[in-house]
């Protein structure tokens, strides 16, 4: 994919696809509750679809209509034993909150996926699913999926998570459904609360106080009707965008602002964005709303503590905005970067040098001396569609042209990206 830097300024509305996490748990709590889940502005990615995939060879029946999502749940306890080894593709979702329903099964499944996926670390859910009584193994013995799950009866524990993580949170909080008393998760910050807010709309109890989530065992889960919000992930590119390409005016509809994951406003905001709230709304328990961006000058920030996990998956896109900041931008405590798709603490890294970013890499992040102007370059993706998006935003902003490869993978989290992308600049 080509990307000109953009000569005229961005202008237009656009509706980013549903929330990644929001579909996830829409299609694993539907499959779980009883009747069936009617899911609108569902996401189409291909993380989303594994899940789709997985719960369909345990014996759910999925309706993928396009528009809405029919899931014709089983109830808690009637899963069926898979048919084959689960994939879940390059979905760390899927693989981390999956293993926690799987956990409370009786019976034996494994799950792969591609290489990213098996590369990544699962001690983390390995831990706190053993403690709880369930098999769990790394099959290759390498802490890494393919993983082998032998359910059982479960206890209920009080996890102290080393990572806000909530993929690691939701996973414990997963299996804490099929323990023998209340499990709580706490964790070191709080990480993105979908899982406890969908949770309590499908009935189950789960309370939160501070940094620890408590779920309650065994209830009833009853099908709902949702509508997931726009991605605030997906926003983020387009966010980006109007905010460095001089002159422009965009306006995003329904973006999920969740106070758990709306890191990027707030930072964009210490940086000196003009960014507009309109229109605020409920979607199904997660607030939402318009977001009118207008074109600024941006200044460096700290961006650190509490605030990385509100934005773990916006740091790439951070990184870009401060390359063009006046002054330095310092991101700190950023150490999960290293274990997503890819290292993205070391890509950004290199790909921003590339282009001509004064940029170094520390051992939790990274410090941006912005404000040079930026040279078109070659950038490969990776295949992590993360970094895709994110430079493809840095060409539009930088000289010349910018080269994206393997950008396909943008497919994961956004099919229809540079479309859209191509839209604003008419
Ligand atoms: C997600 C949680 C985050 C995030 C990922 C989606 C989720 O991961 O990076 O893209 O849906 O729970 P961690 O929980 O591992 O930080």
């Amino acid at each position: 994919m080509e990307i000109k830097q953009a000569k005229k300024p961005l202008r237009g509305v656009v509706s980013v696809p549903g929330d990644k996490s929001i579909s996830h748990r829409a299609v694993m709590l539907g499959a779980l509750a009883d009747g069936t889940t009617r899911i609108r502005n569902f996401l189409q990615g291909a993380d989303c679809l594994s899940t789709i995939d997985c719960f369909s060879h345990m014996g759910i029946t999925v309706d993928n209509l396009g528009d809405e999502v029919l899931v014709h749940g089983k109830g808690l306890h009637d899963l069926s034993a898979p048919d084959q080894i689960l994939d879940v593709g390059n979905s760390g979702t899927t693989t981390r909150l999956l293993s926690g329903i799987l956990a409370g099964q009786p019976f034996t499944s494994e799950l792969t996926g591609d290489a990213s996926i098996q590369s990544r670390p699962m001690n983390r859910i390995i831990r706190p699913l053993s403690q709880m009584g369930a098999k769990v193994e790394s099959v290759k013995n390498n802490g890494c999926v393919p993983l082998r799950i032998s359910g059982h009866s479960l206890t209920g524990i009080q996890y102290q998570s080393p990572v806000a993580s909530a993929q690691v949170k939701s996973c414990v909080l997963l299996a804490g459904l099929y323990a023998d008393a209340p499990t709580s998760v706490t964790e070191p910050w709080v990480s993105r609360d979908h899982t406890e807010r969908m949770l309590a709309r499908f009935g189950a109890r789960v309370e939160t106080e501070d940094t620890t989530a408590t779920i309650w065992p065994d209830p009833s889960l009853q099908a709902a009707d949702l509508y997931v919000p726009g991605d605030i992930s997906s926003a983020a590119y387009f966010i980006a965008a109007a905010l460095l390409v001089p002159g422009s005016e965009v306006l995003i509809r329904n973006v999920g602002i969740n106070p758990t994951r709306d890191g990027l406003l707030r930072v964009c905001r210490a940086m000196g964005a003009d960014i507009t709230l309109e229109n605020r709304q409920d979607a199904s328990g997660e607030p939402c709303a318009d977001l009118l961006v207008r074109y600024s000058e941006l200044t460096g920030a700290t961006v650190e503590g509490g605030l990385i996990p509100a934005l773990i998956d916006e740091l790439p896109v951070v990184a870009i905005l401060a390359a063009f900041a006046h002054g330095t931008t310092v991101i700190r405590n950023a150490e999960e970067l290293k274990v997503k798709e890819s290292n993205r603490l070391d890509i950004m890294v290199t790909e921003l040098k590339a282009m001509g970013c004064d940029i170094e890499g520390t051992e939790d992040g990274m410090i941006i001396h912005g404000g040079r102007p930026l040279e078109g370059a070659v950038i490969d993706s990776r295949l992590d569609h993360r970094i895709a998006m994110s430079f493809a935003i840095a060409g539009l902003a930088a000289r010349g042209t910018t080269t994206i490869l393997r950008s396909d993978c943008v497919d994961i989290s956004y099919p229809g990206f540079y479309g859209d992308l191509e839209k604003l600049q008419h």
